[in-house]
């Protein structure tokens, strides 16, 4: 996305109200930060302490970010529970307060408060099904499940018993699940019946049958009945949740486990057409997330917070689940979408709730913009303190419009940079310190050393100003540790582009103040309506359609999306192209990986643009997405430089 170079002089300093409630106004930031950066040892060694270990460490960080050895340790001989951390500690102070708040597909149906005494309690039981299930210590288990407060449950349980999760997006398709059930060897996948959204059905556990038939027989279900409809059910394979629970002992003594355990696996997609396991461990994440989301939201005791994010995601993990619940906070989890049944959707909780924290992604803005202001004027917002943004740039017309119809021109605005790799923010104003700028993230979190590089020398770039690829210099808490079974593709993914430093993947320039604006992707992943998607896997799945013989994707700009799915394909000889064809090919892909992946423009190619060695010329293929013949470059080293007048020409419009 183009930044609006205008707005750059736009700045919103916090307001002197919020500075004086703050838990960090901007000195204290300066000073904790340098802290942070001078002595990494003592600062995170202090701050470790914010949860409670069962052995405490002695060992703060050990990590190497050298190509062919990396290595990332934090608190290493530490041992503790995340789930006890989660739960178990608050009994004493807070057992009756609000854990979670469950708001329904449908408002007519009822909300839930959930004590943490109540999570407590349900949590000890889904881990004795578990336990019963045959489940042990680093086992791992898929959980395939609508928003509903069993999702929470599910990953709770298996921190407490040690297991590691790797939550599935319930719009997953079948195949991208049994890849994701094999990817990680799992012995448990947790579904439902189906899952509620905006009004309409999935059938996970339908979709559930069909991955296993590509798993291994020995795979237990687990299923939660959420709707009721009548499914398949194969005795012995599957248990009945429901029942287990009514019968299931309600106490549970937590595992104890190592800092560097692993806590959970989610699949997130890269360059290449595998989606990788990225692997998350237990200390470092749990202080990083609970930390980062007391400092960068201001969360005070008894707010309620409310991240619309799916726990499909790692913003649904650390900002739904695990950040709120280690600071004893009031955490709500929605099961709809912002549409439904109305574009007032999300006003109409923020209000029924009192919402003090909001926190969403700029594609949902920039839908309800559309929609008009009428739909948020509608509710009472007076409880909101603060909004925020995540997954993807947002653009300076939806910052503004969140600022002055949602914020009222009054509640600050964090936009936070991060990514599953990353566990928590990275970069992000702090509401009571830092000046916010529309589009941009702003500044590092404590301990977090970003620079810029210069994509060709891999140069770091001292000036202040600065534009190039978004590096980060050392270790932070909660940075993935490997990728599941595959620690050679981590270094190679993340260490090997640019020696000694992690690579983001994202481009970024650095203005004059310091302040960091995110640029995009550098590499072929795109990101639509916030989701990460690779681009080899929309190509793997087109080719493996029997008409496709090449395809190639991009993305291209995207009004509410950010950027929109764009595929070039070249179908089979005497293969006829059609508008019906065209829809086969959305299904087939929609059907492979999932809803998220449907190709929003398909032009037929006879050919593509390709070197002279064959390799698909991806710049050429971009610029004509973006309808910018302008800036083709040199065509000249391609094998056949006049398919590119054929691609112009024949360019589908986007509208
Ligand atoms: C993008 C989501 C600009 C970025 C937490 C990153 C952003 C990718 C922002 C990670 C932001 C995330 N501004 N771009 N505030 N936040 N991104 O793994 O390209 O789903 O690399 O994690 O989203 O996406 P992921």
């Amino acid at each position: 996305m183009t930044i609006d170079t205008k707005a750059q002089a736009v700045v919103y300093p916090p307001s002197p109200d919020f500075v004086a409630k703050a838990h960090i106004n901007a000195e204290r930031y300066e000073e904790l930060y340098k802290a942070s950066i001078a002595d990494p040892e003592a600062f995170w060694g202090a701050e470790g302490k914010r949860i409670d270990w069962i052995k405490p460490y002695t060992k703060v960080k050990d990590v190497d970010f050298t190509l062919g050895q990396v290595s990332i340790k934090w608190f290493e001989d530490g041992t503790l529970n995340v789930a006890a951390n989660c739960i178990d500690r608050h009994l004493e102070t807070r057992g009756d307060q609000t854990a979670i708040i469950w708001e329904p597909d449908d408002p007519a149906d009822e909300a839930l408060h959930i004590s943490y005494r109540e999570l407590h309690r349900s949590v000890c039981k889904m881990a004795n099904i578990l336990q019963d299930m045959g489940v042990r210590k680093s086992d791992r288990v898929v959980i395939y499940l609508p928003m509903v407060p069993e999702a929470a449950y599910a990953m709770l349980a298996c921190a407490r018993i040690g297991a590691v999760h790797s939550v599935v997006f319930a719009g997953f398709s079948p195949d991208a699940l049994g890849a994701r059930v094999n990817g990680c060897d799992a012995k448990v996948v947790i579904t439902s019946d189906f899952a509620p959204r905006g009004g309409r059905k999935t059938a996970l556990k339908s979709n559930t049958d069909k991955a296993l038939l590509h798993c291994k027989d020995s795979v237990k279900v687990l299923m939660v009945r959420r709707t009721g409809d009548q499914t398949t059910w194969i005795e012995g394979r599957d248990h009945d949740y429901n029942a287990l629970f009514l019968e299931a002992d309600d106490t549970q003594a937590p595992v104890e486990v190592g800092a560097e355990d692993p806590l959970f696996i989610l699949y997130t997609s890269g360059s290449t057409g595998q989606p990788k396991g990225v692997v998350h461990t237990s200390g470092g994440y749990i202080v990083f997330a609970g930390m980062t989301h007391k400092y960068t939201f201001d969360y005070h005791d008894g707010d309620v917070f409310w991240c619309t994010a799916d726990v499909g995601w790692v913003t649904g993990h650390s900002y739904i689940i695990y950040g709120p619940l280690a600071n004893g906070a009031t955490t709500l989890m929605f099961e709809g979408v912002p549409t439904f049944p109305d574009a007032g959707r999300f006003w109409a909780v923020c209000e029924k709730h009192k919402v003090n924290q909001f926190y969403t992604a700029p594609t949902a803005i920039r839908a309800l913009m559309g929609q008009g202001k009428e739909w948020v004027e509608k509710y009472d917002l007076s409880d909101l303190k603060l909004l925020g943004t995540v997954g993807e740039p947002i653009n300076p017309e939806a910052w503004n419009w969140y600022n002055e119809v949602v914020g009222k021109g009054t509640r600050p605005i964090v936009d936070t940079w991060w990514q599953t790799e990353t566990g928590g923010h990275l970069l992000t104003p702090l509401p009571g310190a830092t000046a916010a700028k529309p589009g941009s993230a702003t500044k590092p979190f404590f301990g977090v050393e970003p620079v810029v590089l210069d994509p060709q020398s891999g140069e770091e770039i001292h000036e202040t100003a600065a534009e190039g690829v978004l590096c980060i210099k050392s270790s932070w808490p909660a940075q993935m540790r490997t990728v599941w079974g595959d620690h050679e593709r981590f270094e190679q993914t993340y260490f090997s582009d640019y020696k000694g430093y992690y690579f983001s993947g994202d481009g970024c320039r650095r203005d004059a103040d310091g302040d960091y604006w995110i640029t995009g992707r550098v590499d072929d992943v795109i990101n639509v309506s916030g989701h990460r998607m690779g681009t080899a896997e929309v190509e793997s799945a087109l080719v493996a359609h029997e008409t496709v013989a090449e395809a190639a994707v991009v993305g291209y700009p995207h009004d509410i999306k950010g950027q929109g799915i764009y595929c070039y394909v070249t179908l089979m000889n005497g293969v006829e192209p059609s508008d019906d064809l065209r829809k086969t090919l959305r299904n087939f892909v929609r059907q492979e990986i999932g809803p998220i992946a449907s190709p929003d423009l398909i032009q037929w190619a006879p050919g593509l643009p390709k070197t002279r060695s064959g390799k698909i010329m991806r710049r050429i293929l971009r610029k004509i997405a973006e309808d910018d013949y302008g800036a083709l470059g040199d065509i000249s080293t391609l094998a056949d430089p006049s398919v590119v007048d054929d691609l112009i020409e024949n360019r589908m419009n986007k509208s």
